[in-house]
């Protein structure tokens, strides 16, 4: 049985880029910017996107006209990396990466052995996306399925699109924590039966990364994606460099980190590794010939100390990048917040990353690197309709700094850099308001 959505439309101004691009320099010409603009919804998709004058003639007595003239309107934010356990141990002093899995990490992920507890958290953590204006998320749970159950759960109540999968780890973690090649293969498959392709829900076989699992589990996690081609594959990758030097001593036969990954077949087109900070050329050689994506966590990898991503070699080499928050070792939930953020990372590298570049990586950009961006990333006819509605002055020194904003190129720059989740006022899904702020 189909269920009826109610059909909206929306007038303000609104930003998008048009199309993919294989060089940052090509992103301008595909700016859209419409300063009165009309989107009409239908059943969750858009059904007419253009200018308001000539939009009105669409409008039929039934869909409800929401104005919004001081905005901007822009496609929701895509997050490609981000763990909802980690969610209340966010901002933990003083540790880099293993460290801080062992002290703060493990112990917070075993209370979501207990189903309830994990709504409470998973309820929390869609409330504070939508928050945010994130739209879509790649999301870590725990190695519990009922963590994947609590977090499909809470996202269906909005008609979310989330990519989650169950942590797969069989070695070097707490007993309680810890599952088995076997039982790690059957409760994924099962979850996959369950959740994949269920309403906007797609699975993710989620490996924590390979110092915790044997080589029998990523042979399993292999054999998984062999029987579900169209399933993600979800994991970490190069973020620092005393991990980098475990996975050399616990796979010593293989060429690299990313080896290890690409042996057992877990690279492809709808593989996702966040952070590859400190990849070598024989990877970045791999990620672009199997055509796999990389999610940049910016927060996260200053506040752990793991280093700076390099974009500018992503271009260069044609891999796929989207931004990931990475809470909890990311510091933001917000993709203004995390884009601030690498373009201070890129600072530091003689990178100058621009606004349309950042809102590209935000939307279309993380879309194509998920091979959503036939439904996602952009108001194109047809897409479904998740966006976000920002206030650019939500503050007093935002009012003064957009007054003198002559651009909308330096106005977005503005707003990136100096804006939070105050600057969300409303986020719609699927055609519908999911949140609107109320102070
Ligand atoms: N590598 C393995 N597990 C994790 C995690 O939970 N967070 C981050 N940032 N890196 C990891
Ligand atoms: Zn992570």
């Amino acid at each position: 049985m189909s269920i009826s959505i109610p059909s909206t439309a929306i007038r303000g101004r609104f930003l998008d880029i048009q199309n993919i691009v294989s060089q940052p320099s090509d992103i301008a010409e595909q700016v859209r910017y419409i300063e009165d603009g009309l989107l009409i919804t239908e059943q969750g998709k858009i059904k007419w996107f253009g200018a308001w004058q000539d939009g009105q003639a669409q409008l039929s007595g039934h869909s409800e006209l929401q104005h919004y003239p001081d905005q901007l309107i822009i496609p929701g934010f895509i997050d490609m990396h981000i763990h909802f356990p980690q969610t209340e141990m966010i901002g933990a002093y003083g540790e880099q990466l293993l460290q801080w899995l062992n002290n703060y990490t493990f112990p917070t992920e075993m209370q979501f052995e207990d189903k309830a507890y994990a709504d409470q958290i998973a309820a929390f953590f869609v409330h504070e996306l939508l928050k945010n204006g994130t739209t879509t998320a790649m999301v870590f749970c725990t190695v519990h399925p009922q963590s994947v159950d609590a977090l499909f759960e809470a996202a269906a109540q909005y008609q979310m699109r989330l990519i989650a999968g169950k942590v797969m780890m069989d070695r070097h973690a707490p007993d309680a924590l810890c599952d088995t090649a076997e039982s790690a293969y059957q409760d994924s498959r099962q979850l996959i039966e369950k959740w994949h392709g269920k309403g906007r829900n797609l699975y993710a076989i989620t490996p924590r990364f390979a110092p915790t699992s044997t080589p029998e589990q990523l042979a399993r996690a292999g054999q998984l994606k062999a029987e579900f081609p169209g399933v993600y594959v979800h994991t970490h990758l190069s973020e620092n460099k005393n991990e980098i030097a475990w996975v050399r001593e616990l796979f010593p036969e293989r060429s690299n980190y990313l080896d290890v990954y690409h042996h057992y077949g877990l690279t492809g087109e709808r593989s996702v590794f966040a952070h590859c900070v400190h990849l070598e050329d024989a990877e970045w050689d791999c990620m672009h010939k199997t055509n796999s994506a990389i999610a940049f966590c910016p927060t996260s990898n200053l506040f752990l100390g793991s280093g700076l991503f390099p974009l500018s070699k992503s271009w260069e080499k044609q891999v796929r990048v989207g931004l990931g928050t990475d809470i909890g070792a990311g510091t933001s939930f917000c993709q203004l917040q995390t884009l601030n953020e690498a373009y201070k990372v890129q600072q530091l590298q003689g990178n100058q990353l621009s606004a349309f570049e950042s809102l590209y990586h935000a939307t279309l950009g993380g879309a194509a690197a998920l091979q959503l961006d036939d439904q996602l990333g952009n108001f194109n006819v047809g897409k479904e309709a998740d966006f976000v509605v920002l206030n650019l002055k939500a503050t007093a020194l935002q009012q003064l700094r957009q007054q003198r904003a002559r651009t909308i190129e330096d106005a977005l720059f503005a707003l990136m850099t100096l804006g939070d989740e105050r600057n969300i006022q409303a986020t719609y899904i699927y055609g519908q308001k999911a949140y609107e702020q109320t102070i």
